[in-house]
C-alpha cells in the first residue's frame, strides 16, 4: 500500500497549511489499516482492473472514515484519547482544531472523487453514493442510532445489527459499490450492498470483541464500549457465540462472492478471512 499511503499524502498536502490542515494530515496519516482502500482495489481486480484506478475514490473514502473517527472520539461522543497508536485528534490539537479537521477532511473527500478517471455519468454516480453511504442515511444515521443505544438500558440483536449494519455497513459498501461504478458493471450494485452489510456486521462484532479481549496498546485505540454502555453482539451473546456469529457473516459472504460472475475474487477473499482473523 505505500504507493497509495504516498498519494494520500500529496493529496492532504494541496491543502493551505493551517492549524486544521496539519490535524487532518496527522489523523489521516497515522497508520490506519485502509480497510476501505483495500477493499475497493480488491473489488476492481475482481473485475480485471488496476488497484490505480480506484486511488481518487479510495482517498475519499478514507478521508470520510477518518473524519468519522476523528468525531467518533471527541468527548461528545465516545471520549476517547487514543487512536491508530497516538493521541486522538483532540489530544493532539484541541477539539475546536479537531472538529474542523474532520469537516475538511469530509469536504475535501467530494472533490477527491471527481478526480477519478471516469465518464461523468459515472462521477456523478460515484459522488451521489458518497454522499448516501456516507450521510444521515448512512453512516451518521448509525452513530445517531448508536449513541441513542447508550441511553436504553438494554437492547435487541435486532437493533443491534440495525446499528452496525448503518455505523460500520454504510462505509464498507461504499468501496464495494464504487469498484462497481469505476467497472461500469452497475447491474452488480444490488449484491455489492448485501455482501457489504454482512461485511459491516462481520468487521463490527469483530471490532466488539476485541474491545473486550484485546489491549489499548495491540488495538492502538481506546477500548471504552464496556465505560460507555454500548450495547453489542458481545455483550448480549457472550464471546463464544458472537465469534460463531462472525464465521457465519463469513460463510454467507463467500456464498454470496461465489454467485457473482467475477474475473478473480481471490484477493477479496483473502481480505474478507483476513478481517474475519484480524487482531487490531
Ligand atoms: C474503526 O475502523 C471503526 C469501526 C468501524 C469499527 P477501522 O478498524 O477500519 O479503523 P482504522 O482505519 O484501521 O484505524
Ligand atoms: C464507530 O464504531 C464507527 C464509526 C462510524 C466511526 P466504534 O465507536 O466502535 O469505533 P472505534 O472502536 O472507536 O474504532
Ligand atoms: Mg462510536
Ligand atoms: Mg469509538
Ligand atoms: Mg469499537
Amino acid at each position: 500500500m505505500s504507493e497509495f499511503e504516498r498519494y494520500l499524502k500529496e493529496q492532504i498536502e494541496e491543502c493551505s497549511p493551517s492549524p486544521v490542515r496539519d490535524a487532518m494530515e496527522y489523523s489521516l496519516m497515522n497508520g490506519g489499516k485502509r480497510v476501505r482502500p483495500q477493499l475497493l482495489f480488491d473489488a476492481l481486480e475482481a473485475y480485471g482492473y488496476k488497484k490505480e484506478a480506484g486511488y481518487p475514490m479510495a482517498a475519499a473514502i478514507e478521508m470520510i472514515h477518518t473524519y468519522s473517527l476523528i468525531h467518533d472520539d471527541l468527548p461528545a461522543m465516545d471520549d476517547d484519547d487514543l487512536r491508530r497508536g497516538r493521541p486522538s485528534c483532540h489530544k493532539a490539537f484541541d477539539e475546536a482544531t479537531a472538529i474542523l479537521a474532520g469537516d475538511g477532511l469530509l469536504t475535501r473527500a467530494f472533490a477527491q472523487a471527481l478526480r477519478s478517471q471516469t465518464g461523468s455519468r459515472q462521477k456523478v454516480m460515484l459522488i451521489e453514493n458518497l454522499s448516501k453511504y456516507a450521510g444521515a442515511d448512512g453512516m451518521i444515521l448509525g452513530q445517531s442510532l448508536d449513541l441513542q443505544a447508550e441511553k436504553r438500558p438494554s437492547s435487541t440483536l435486532e437493533q443491534i445489527t440495525q446499528i452496525d449494519r448503518y455505523k460500520t455497513g454504510q462505509l464498507l459498501i461504499l468501496p464495494l459499490v464504487s469498484a462497481a461504478i469505476l467497472a461500469g458493471q452497475m447491474q452488480d450494485i444490488p449484491r455489492w450492498i448485501t455482501i457489504g452489510t454482512d461485511l459491516g456486521i462481520q468487521f463490527q462484532i469483530v471490532d466488539d470483541i476485541l474491545d473486550i479481549t484485546s489491549t489499548e496498546e495491540e488495538m492502538g485505540k481506546s477500548l471504552s464500549d464496556q465505560r460507555n454502555h454500548k450495547a453489542t453482539f458481545v455483550t448480549l451473546l457472550g464471546l463464544e457465540k458472537a465469534r460463531r456469529q462472525v464465521e457465519a457473516y463469513t460463510k454467507e459472504i463467500e456464498d454470496l462472492l461465489a454467485q457473482m460472475d467475477l474475473k478473480d475474487s481471490s484477493s477479496l477473499r483473502r481480505t474478507i478471512r483476513t478481517l474475519q482473523d484480524r487482531t487490531n
